[in-house]
């Protein structure tokens, strides 16, 4: 009896080497495999975010510059940080910034928001927009 169970153990012992050895000839893949594909939309998002660094803080309590502070942003009521001197037209837009004002725009800010002072041309791949909405949402 003994033998018998014996050969069974390293009989699985075997099989699962060889597992094992399937499993590091695709390493790399395994790697970005345990990142979740949110995660990484959001830290090519960050990337994007550098187009708006030179008028936009994001940290919590940043000072406004150029531009008002964006943290938070995803969410919040248009035109309502606090000290920032939005123009005519933003403070008539009226609304929360949810996934689709920002993307709109983002795409394009004068076209979105007619009259908008933030001199941004805008970004015209989606992909890129909803990569940086992403990394926006996390940013609260
Ligand atoms: C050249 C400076 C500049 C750049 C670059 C810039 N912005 Fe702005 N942004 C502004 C200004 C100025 C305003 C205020 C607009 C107004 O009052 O009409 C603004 C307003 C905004 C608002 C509205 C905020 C609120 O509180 O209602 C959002 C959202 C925004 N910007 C996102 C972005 C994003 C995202 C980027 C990068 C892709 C970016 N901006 C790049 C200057 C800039």
């Amino acid at each position: 009896m003994r033998k018998i169970a014996f050969t069974l153990v390293l009989t699985a012992a075997l099989s699962a080497c060889g597992g094992g050895n399937d499993s590091e000839a695709d390493g790399p893949a395994t790697n970005v495999a345990t990142e979740s594909p949110a995660t990484a939309v959001a830290m090519a998002g960050k990337d994007i975010y550098k187009k708006c660094v030179a008028c936009h803080t994001i940290d919590k309590g940043g000072r406004n510059s150029v531009g008002p502070n964006m943290h938070g942003v995803v969410g919040r009521a248009v035109a309502t940080v606090e000290g920032f001197s939005y123009s005519a037209a933003m403070k008539a837009k009226g609304g929360v910034w949810d996934d689709a004002a920002l993307d709109a725009y983002i795409e394009n800010p004068r076209k979105a928001v007619t009259g908008t002072k933030m001199a941004f041309a805008g970004i015209s791949d989606a992909e890129q927009r909803k990569a940086l909405i992403e990394y926006l949402k996390e940013q609260k």
